[in-house]
């Protein structure tokens, strides 16, 4: 019982951080759910994680089985439990997806054996999917060997922003965005990141960890699980961090370059 609420309270925790509507450097596009919406048809391997109808986390689709997610979304999940997960993909909407959406259900879930939930290090995940999507292209992973901090490059993060209350929200809260939202993001080095998160001694940005930050704007990760790109190439999986609408700390992923072999050997 204590375990389960721990659980449901990192699930509040990550849509609390992640779930919140983007917001774009463009004020004149709408103040309330700010961000841009995703061109139609540009995210179509971006998966939305659905249990039992509701979305709770996104994915990548890095090859035509396999979708690439967070430890923290799906680590309490067990086989029993696979049949009530759904993955959606090729959609802009969620409620209702797009005609032209693909569902699949999952055939198995690995995550980091040494995912901590703790300090969230090695919050990486991959879902086999029960039947392959061949039509759509993968997203590609950064090249083995890469050591490349991307320190100072521009990326891209995607998510369906707020599409379900948190557990502890007011179920008459409003519905917010169903809406495939994108929002650039600015990568800043690991002791810039250390530095912001320099007053919380819960918040440790370890190696295998990579922030993005847009200035002055209040931004927002979207959802957890989701991919981070840069030039056409993931680099980070969304994974945590404080205050979604809060300029001081920038957005903490998981560092795909420190996981390529991790990957390679659990792909399917
Ligand atoms: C994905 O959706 C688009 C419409 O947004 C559609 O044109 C395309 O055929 C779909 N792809 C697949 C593989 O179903
Ligand atoms: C919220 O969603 C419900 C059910 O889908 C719908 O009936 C209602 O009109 C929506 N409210 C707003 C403000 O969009």
């Amino acid at each position: 019982m204590k375990k389960l609420s721990i659980i449901f309270t990192m699930f509040a925790l990550s849509y609390a951080v992640h779930q919140e509507p983007l917001f774009d450097k463009n004020e004149d596009i709408d103040h309330i759910v700010g961000g841009k919406k995703a061109k139609l048809g540009s995210f179509q391997f971006l998966a939305v994680l659905l249990r039992d109808g509701e979305s709770f986390c996104g994915g990548s689709l890095v090859t035509s089985n396999c979708v690439l997610t967070a430890a923290h979304c799906v680590d309490y999940i067990k086989p029993k439990d696979y049949s009530s997960i759904k993955l959606i993909l090729n959609t802009s909407t969620i409620n209702p997806i797009d005609s032209k959406a693909i569902e699949r259900g999952v055939k198995n879930i690995v995550h980091h054996k040494n995912y901590n939930s703790g300090t969230s290090v090695n919050d990486i995940a991959l879902i086999t999917l029960d039947s392959p999507v061949e039509d759509i292209k993968p997203i590609p992973l950064p090249r083995i060997g890469s050591t490349l901090s991307y320190a100072g490059m521009w990326g891209t993060v995607i998510g369906f922003g707020r599409t379900q209350k948190t557990l502890a929200d007011d179920e008459s809260s409003g519905n917010g965005s169903n809406t495939l939202m994108e929002s650039s993001l600015q990568i800043i080095t690991n002791s810039q990141c250390s530095a912001m998160y320099a007053e919380s001694k819960d918040a440790k940005i370890s190696a295998s960890m990579l922030c993005a930050y847009a200035a002055g704007t209040d931004t927002c990760q979207g959802d957890s699980g989701g991919p981070l790109i840069v030039d056409g190439i993931q680099i980070g999986i969304v994974s945590w961090g404080y205050g979604c609408a809060d300029p001081k700390y920038a957005g903490v992923y998981t560092r795909l370059t420190f996981f390529y072999s991790w990957i390679r050997s659990n792909l399917v």
